[in-house]
């Protein structure tokens, strides 16, 4: 392909698109409408296209007033209307990439998009993917698709993968500074995709394939969960061995080099972590090879939900309680602290198990007022003294930082911390139990 369709991606006026307006995408589109670029979102959905061109946001990260300058400046717009596609030089995918009900990778939406792209694909064309999956869906399955149009990858129209690294509620790595992992289908497609993203990202880390770049992420993703995999099990052996785990991880964290700090939790949460290791996993399979750290990472933070609810089940026991009957609060429903997002969390699994035990499960979240569920619906709490002392107990599944846990731990009878939230506070009426977790209430 000529280089000049590559130049143009450095300084024309050209226009983006972004399929799949959600925590990846509309933050993506911002970016490229604030370097000045002409930006076209494109989602299945009318309320959230109509919501951008209205100026507001569905994204914590991003407010109405950042949606709003771009609308007015004219640089941004969003669409339901896929045949507009056609209107765009650079186009990026950002669909969810979910996990079907077998575990296995649900590229669904990744036909969907592609087959828009390809009923408006015209020569000249850079198409980038971010959506998080298995080394070699770019090639063996968007490619393909985008050449059922007649053209041709590298000749007509250029293919790249770049992985989308956000961290919601991350106030310092924003999309801009967070370097861009990107690697093309052939050299000039990598080119091409470096030459657009370089107006919009500071750092842009090029990669000789698009499967280098999808291995990329996963890696990124896969050391997150075994290393949280590898401190839930060391959560569990130090509450075998009642030694509290904050104190030992608060300690090796002193060692200046060797050692990278992971806390335990009730389990892995969002949209990435739990789900994009078993999309290797399932790519693995078919080629005969067991990915065994992500297994045994997996079984263990699978597993803390569970482990959690048991020990609401010991501290009700030394108060001589059923788990049936009990008022049990839940603090923070979303998977991690200080954002909204409640997909894969693990509150949400701590719920059922209660639930299903016969307890009455409340829960306070200040980012979430209601949560809904494959049909039942919690509406939240106000987090009030009266709350706190009315229940059995109240235990701490995500630590936001607008909790005050102080008045948690001082007012409810029995408390379970998942998080160490409650970190140097003891209880009046007895020295601060060892090993962690039930961290007020009838010791054993
Ligand atoms: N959320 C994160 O923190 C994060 C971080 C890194 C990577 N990722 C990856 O990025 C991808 C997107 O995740 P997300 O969190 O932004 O998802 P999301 O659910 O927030 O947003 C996806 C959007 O795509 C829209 N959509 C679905 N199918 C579509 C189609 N065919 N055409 C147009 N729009 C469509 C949905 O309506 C939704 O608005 C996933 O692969 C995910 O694994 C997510």
């Amino acid at each position: 392909m000529s280089s000049e369709r590559v130049e143009r991606f450095k300084n024309a006026d050209v226009k983006f698109g972004v399929i799949g307006l959600g925590y990846v995408g509309l933050p993506l589109a911002v970016e490229a409408a604030r370097s000045g670029i002409r930006v076209l979102g494109f989602d299945v959905k009318e309320s959230v296209a109509a919501g951008i061109n209205g100026g507001s946001s569905h994204i914590q990260d991003l407010t109405d007033a950042e949606i709003g300058e771009q609308v007015q400046a004219g640089l941004l717009e969003a669409t339901t209307d896929m045949a507009r596609l056609a209107e765009c030089d650079g186009i990026s995918i950002c669909v969810p990439t979910p996990l079907s009900k077998t575990r296995d990778p649900d590229v669904s939406f990744i036909f969907a998009a592609t087959e828009a792209v390809t009923r408006a694909l015209r020569p000249g064309q850079l198409v980038v993917l971010e959506s998080t999956t298995y080394p070699g869906t770019t090639r063996e399955v968007v490619q393909p698709g985008l050449e059922k149009s007649g053209l041709r990858v590298g000749e007509d129209f250029f293919l790249c993968f770049s992985p989308e690294r956000v961290d919601p509620g991350n106030k310092v790595w924003v999309t801009r500074n967070t370097p861009k992992v990107i690697g093309g289908v052939t050299r000039a497609c990598g080119e091409a995709g470096v030459a657009l993203y370089s107006r919009f990202f500071d750092v842009l880390v090029p990669v000789s394939s698009t499967e280098a770049a999808e291995l990329t992420k996963i890696l990124e993703n896969t050391f997150r969960a075994v290393n949280i995999g590898l401190v839930n099990e060391i959560a569990l052996i130090a509450d075998r061995l009642n030694v509290d785990v904050w104190e030992v991880i608060d300690a090796a964290a002193t060692k200046p080099f060797g050692f990278m700090k992971f806390t335990p939790g009730p389990g892995l949460g969002g949209h990435c972590i739990p789900v994009d290791p078993h999309y290797l996993s399932w790519k693995m399979r078919t080629l005969n090879y067991k990915t065994r750290f992500i297994d045994v990472a997996s079984e263990i933070n699978s597993a803390m939900p569970e482990f959690v609810t048991g020990k609401v089940w010991e501290a009700l026991n030394r108060a001589g309680k059923p788990v049936k009957g009990a008022r049990i609060l839940i603090l923070g429903v979303a998977y991690k602290p200080n954002i909204d997002d409640v997909r894969e969390s693990p509150a949400l699994d701590i719920i059922r198990l209660l639930e299903g035990d016969g307890a009455r499960v409340l829960f306070h979240d200040p980012f979430v007022p209601r949560l809904e569920e494959e049909g039942s619906v919690w509406i939240g709490e106000e987090l009030t003294d009266e709350l706190l002392s009315s229940v059995d107990v109240a235990v701490i599944v995500t630590d936001h930082g607008n909790v005050d846990h102080a008045r948690v731990f001082e007012r409810a009878p029995i408390v379970v911390d998942s998080r160490n939230a409650t970190r140097g506070l003891v209880d009046p009426a007895g020295s601060r139990p060892q090993g962690g977790w039930i961290v007020k209430g009838p010791q054993a």
